[in-house]
């Protein structure tokens, strides 16, 4: 159970009949609402191109996209209160000034409803005029990136970057294609919006695990202490997805993993790892910290990066595609679906300590990881006891099995005295029965007003700035067979240097 922040606002989606909104935002919505996190004055405008849908049409829509989930409505009303449409064609300027003049009439509706809840002896004698609504509005961007720019710049013209309440933009990722256009974009949003008022989306942050890191950290003495280059050999972070693009070829063939998870989620899950504790347990301190980590990586060096892309395999049997026999995909297209780069983080706490990042699709399973490889005691003192002590390592599981697993050396039971590795664990099913799904957590954040969940314009700017060589100057990937952990070449990235790739 979460606690509804309360105020009421108008939350417009542009892309509001788009597959985000089916299958996350729509969702997350009406989970909050039947959670009661939702407030009731909360009225939902669905903004998409379409000039033949209707608010009835939209809301039939919404209803077969809910039971399609699985979704019964135990309030069957709320798609007829709190959904509305309105068609808008991006650049078109009278489209704006209606949508405005529809964000306002809602806003009247909620004062009436504001009216209705509470009843006054005024008001049920004589038509009162509509009570000023609180102004607050979501502006929330699920839009394809190329769709951004001319939105927002219709947004600052139209004058709804500004109301009497507060406004809040949310844009979705990917934040730009490359330093230029992350940099063009954080112009033209500051242009009409203030950055307070801008929440930039990766979905990493609001998963329940990801959060953690913070309280894993900064919660336990015991880890902080030993959380630098004097204990940790290495850390390892891992983003592997069973799955392929399937469909996805239009998106991923000018994506690629590089600028789909490296520069966004496995960055996010690096500065989390690598951040100083921040002066207080807000937005801006903890923002601050994660930007000071992306500016002390050092340049990436030309042998530090391994590029792939899955080529046809075979698992229990069963075929697998091949990225370029993918529906959409170019006739030998060197987009790459495997990313394994090693970063150094030049500061006091981790110099010398190497950082690898590895993201591939079609992998053998699904499994995020970080992974903190810890320094072997310094004195050999087992030497003639069998086997010496292997180094602890902490896995930090972020999906699937959230948790933690810590490996650690006790004596064998039994006569002669000789190490074993044993493990200590924590999962988080083990302690509530649901995990909340990342996106219901961001929105719940939005309308708080919080932005710690949340990417900073610094944020992206340093992260494209670390990759943008990397994107310019990219070999051919390397191909490794659909359903395996990645090219052989990726072994090398860290060969020599007593670690192995965790699987
Ligand atoms: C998205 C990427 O941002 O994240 C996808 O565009 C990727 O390619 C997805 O599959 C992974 O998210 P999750 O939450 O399933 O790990």
């Amino acid at each position: 159970m979460r606690t509804s922040p309360g105020e009421s606002c108008v939350f417009v989606i542009f892309g509001g009949t788009g597959d985000l909104m089916r299958k996350k935002l729509l969702p997350s919505l009406f989970r909050m609402e039947q959670n009661g996190a939702l407030t009731r004055n909360c009225q939902i405008l669905g903004v998409a191109r379409d000039r033949a849908l209707t608010d009835k049409l939209f809301r039939a829509w919404a209803r077969k996209a809910l039971a399609d989930l699985g979704f019964s409505p135990s309030d069957p009303h709320w798609c007829d209160n709190c959904l509305h449409y309105q068609a808008v064609e991006s650049g078109n300027e009278e489209d704006f000034s209606a949508l405005a003049a529809r964000i306002e009439a809602l806003e009247g509706k909620l004062g009436a409803g504001a009216r209705r809840a509470k009843p006054s002896a005024a008001s049920s004698t004589r038509r009162a005029k509509p009570e000023a609504s609180t102004g607050n509005r979501v502006l929330y961007l699920a839009l394809p990136p190329m769709a951004f720019e001319g939105t927002i710049e219709s947004l600052g013209k139209a004058g709804l970057n500004r109301s009497r309440g507060w406004t809040r933009l949310v844009v979705e990722k990917p934040f730009g294609h490359d330093l230029e256009s992350a940099l063009r974009l954080n112009a033209l949003v500051h242009k009409y919006f203030d950055e307070a008022q801008v929440y930039r989306i990766d979905h990493y942050l609001g998963k329940e695990t990801v959060q953690n890191l913070l309280a894993f950290r900064f919660g336990n003495a015991l880890f902080e202490s030993s959380w630098n280059r004097d204990h940790i050999k290495s850390v390892q972070i891992s983003v592997a997805e069973q799955t392929s693009i399937g469909s996805r070829a239009g998106y991923y063939e000018n994506t690629g993993a590089l600028r789909d998870m490296v520069q966004n989620h496995l960055t996010q899950l690096l500065t989390l790892t690598a951040m100083e504790v921040p002066a207080a347990f807000a937005a801006d301190s903890i923002r601050f910290e994660k930007v000071k980590v992306l500016r002390s990586v050092a340049p990436i060096a030309r042998n530090a990066i391994v590029l792939g892309q899955y080529a046809p395999g075979k698992v229990d049997g069963k075929k697998l595609t091949g990225y370029l026999d993918e529906p959409g995909v170019a006739k030998g297209s060197r987009t790459e679906t495997f990313v394994a780069v090693r970063l150094e983080v030049q500061n006091w706490r981790w110099q010398g300590v190497p950082f690898y990042l590895r993201t591939g699709k079609s992998m053998p399973r699904r499994s995020t990881r970080i992974v903190i490889d810890f320094r072997k005691p310094p004195v050999a003192l087992f030497r003639n006891v069998g086997r010496g002590p292997h180094r602890n390592i902490l896995a930090i599981n972020v999906q699937p099995d959230q948790g933690f697993d810590l490996s650690f050396e006790v004596k064998s039971p039994g006569d002669r005295f000789s190490l074993r590795t044993e493990h200590m664990q924590f999962r988080y099913p083990e302690i509530a029965d649901t995990l909340w799904d990342g996106y219901e957590t961001l929105l719940l954040e939005i309308l708080r007003g919080d932005q710690t969940l949340f990417v900073h314009a610094d944020e992206t700017e340093a992260s494209w700035r670390l990759y943008a060589p990397l994107l310019r100057r990219r070999a051919a990937p390397h191909p490794y067979a659909a359903g395996s952990w990645g090219p052989e070449a990726a072994d090398t990235l860290i060969e020599g240097t007593g670690v192995h790739w965790t699987t």
